[in-house]
């Protein structure tokens, strides 16, 4: 990929600014005389404080660019807890690798700046604002990864696929934080339209850091909301992981308003248990019923829709265009219609399938001039495979929320992290806390009260955490996926899993004990 010079590598050509100076006039010849020349050792003198001057800017300046653009600017670093990047700060201070971190010194960070646990205990500071992640010196040893007495040890590699916005392009530090492991893939997709120097400090600061070897970048495509591009981008995204690591079991692909309720190392264990990924189990939500169907059939498949970004302009329009146009087919095809949502866990079986079989690239080509393909394209080809479709468990473990004491939210989902005036936060009890999922969805904060008690009660990716609680969430969803995986055929016609408790707890409804 050729890389895009930056406006400073571009030199300009200065016209020499002797040749520009007019020749002297005699008004300015008179003026010369009424100032008295300065004599030469005062020029010197005040020449060389200039340039003393222009010096110390330009050394701070370089230094700051250079190695230490990431630093908030008043950390104290005689802090070995604030001190980054610095080797000292861990092998003559070890007492300081356990510090609890409300024993930090006085906040002295951004307010955008903080500080985040990954799944192997790695401290990172993240910055919402700048798009940046630093790892730290320090460590914090978390109880939660030595949980195998609840989901055993053995592990399933997971493929990640996030879908970057400019919208959500905040949460990426902190998304990405939590939910790296050092045995995982990463790729990122960054929206087309968004700003370069966004995307570009991002990279770089995950560029800087060893650890994020296993985090790739993808070249960004042109997505129309709603159109096939969506889905043909997270196809690119399937085969890209394929091709690059052959060792991957599952594929989950999120957003930058997703967030993890389970630690990411225990996310690997429940999956890697041998009646899921031993019996290739693909998790996808199924709409609960046929009624639902047919109605999302007649106003998205009925008629001809054109995604703009297929035409291959450099900056295409970005809106679905509608004809009036009926589909050719009537709406009369030999499969069965149905719909999910758009989120998956593929198992790399059903993975490899999605993007490398005949049937998968024909059901593209016929979902292509239909509105918002992504909810349909994978759950109709799984279901419509004798094979795959007995592999389904039909519930993708997300935690999204449309009903709050009984209201709609209308046709999107609730952001769970708004809290009402007293502070309370109506999703998380009933909501969140009992989701049984693996991750909640969708945030409208990059940092926010809700998102710290996630970690602290749920994830446990937290100097603080709550063992207690999070020992009884991570069981809570351990039991719930056993449940969707084993598919009793007693269930075989209900598709919205309630004999695994799940609506139980959704919120708005009391919970039984
Ligand atoms: C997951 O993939 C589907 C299918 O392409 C896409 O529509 C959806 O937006 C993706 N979901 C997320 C959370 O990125
Ligand atoms: C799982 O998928 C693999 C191919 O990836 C296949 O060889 C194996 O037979 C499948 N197992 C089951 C139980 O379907
Ligand atoms: C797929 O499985 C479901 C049960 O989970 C069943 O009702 C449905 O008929 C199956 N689909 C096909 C096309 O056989
Ligand atoms: C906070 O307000 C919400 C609704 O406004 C109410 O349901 C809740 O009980 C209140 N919580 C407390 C602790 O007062
Ligand atoms: C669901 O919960 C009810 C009580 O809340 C319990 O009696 C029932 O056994 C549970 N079902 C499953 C499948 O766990």
């Amino acid at each position: 990929m050729a890389r895009i010079p930056y406006p400073h590598q571009e030199v300009e050509q200065m016209p020499s600014i002797r040749r520009l100076r007019p020749a002297p006039s005699p008004h300015s010849k008179r003026l010369r005389k009424r100032f008295k020349r300065p004599r030469p050792q005062v020029v010197t003198i005040i020449a060389s404080i200039v340039i003393l001057f222009v010096f110390l800017v330009l050394s701070r300046a370089t230094l700051f660019t250079s190695q230490y653009t990431l630093l908030p600017e008043s950390s104290d670093a005689s802090n070995p807890l604030n001190r980054r990047n610095s080797k000292s700060a861990s092998s003559n201070s070890p007492a300081s690798l356990v510090l609890p971190l409300s024993q930090r010194q006085p906040d002295t960070k951004k307010p955008s700046e903080h500080t985040v646990i990954s799944a192997d205990g790695s401290v990172f500071y993240v910055d919402h604002q700048a798009f940046t992640i630093v790892p730290s010196q320090r460590t914090q040893p978390l109880a939660v990864t030595r949980m195998s007495h609840i989901v055993g040890d053995t592990d399933a590699k997971i493929a990640f696929f996030l879908q970057i916005s400019d919208a959500n392009m905040p949460f990426l530090p902190r998304l990405l934080t939590v939910l790296w492991h050092p045995s995982n893939v990463y790729l990122i997709h960054f929206d087309y339209k968004m700003a370069r120097e966004k995307t570009h400090s991002f990279r770089q600061s995950v560029a800087q850091n060893g650890k994020f070897s296993n985090v790739h970048f993808m070249q960004s495509e042109h997505i129309t909301y709603m159109g096939v591009s969506m889905l043909l981008n997270t196809l690119s995204a399937i085969e890209q992981l394929l091709s690059m690591d052959d060792s991957w079991d599952y594929f989950i692909n999120l957003s930058g308003s997703d967030y993890p309720l389970v630690n990411v190392a225990n996310m690997r264990r429940i999956l890697g248990q041998a009646h899921i990924v031993g019996r290739n189990v693909t998790f996808l939500q199924v709409a609960p019923n046929k009624q639902f169907w047919v109605r999302t059939k007649e106003t998205r498949f009925n008629y001809v829709f054109y995604d703009p970004a297929l035409g291959m302009q450099d900056t295409p329009s970005s809106e679905l265009v509608r004809t009036k146009k009926e589909h050719p087919s009537r709406g009369e095809i030999g499969i069965q219609f149905l719909q999910s949502e758009a989120w998956v866990i593929l198992h790399r079986s059903f993975a490899r399938f999605s993007v490398r079989s005949a049937v998968a690239r024909k059901l593209l080509m016929l979902l292509s001039m239909m509105k918002d393909p992504e909810e349909h394209f994978f759950v109709m080809l799984a279901w419509n495979d004798a094979h795959f479709n007995s592999t389904l468990a039909h519930h993708a473990l997300r935690g999204i929320y449309w009903k709050l004491d009984g209201k709609r939210s209308g046709q999107h989902p609730y952001y769970i992290d708004d809290d009402v005036e007293n502070g309370s936060l109506p999703f998380w009890d009933p909501g969140v806390v009992h989701s049984r999922c693996f991750f909640a969805r969708k945030f409208r904060h990059a940092e926010s009260a809700l998102l710290d008690r996630i970690d602290r009660m749920m994830s446990g990716t937290h100097a603080e955490a709550d063992m207690k609680a999070v020992e009884d969430s991570l069981i809570a969803v351990k039991e719930f996926v056993g449940c969707l995986a084993k598919r009793d055929p007693a269930w075989a016609d209900i598709l919205w899993h309630p004999p695994c408790n799940y609506t139980e707890y959704a919120p708005g409804h009391k919970r039984q004990r």
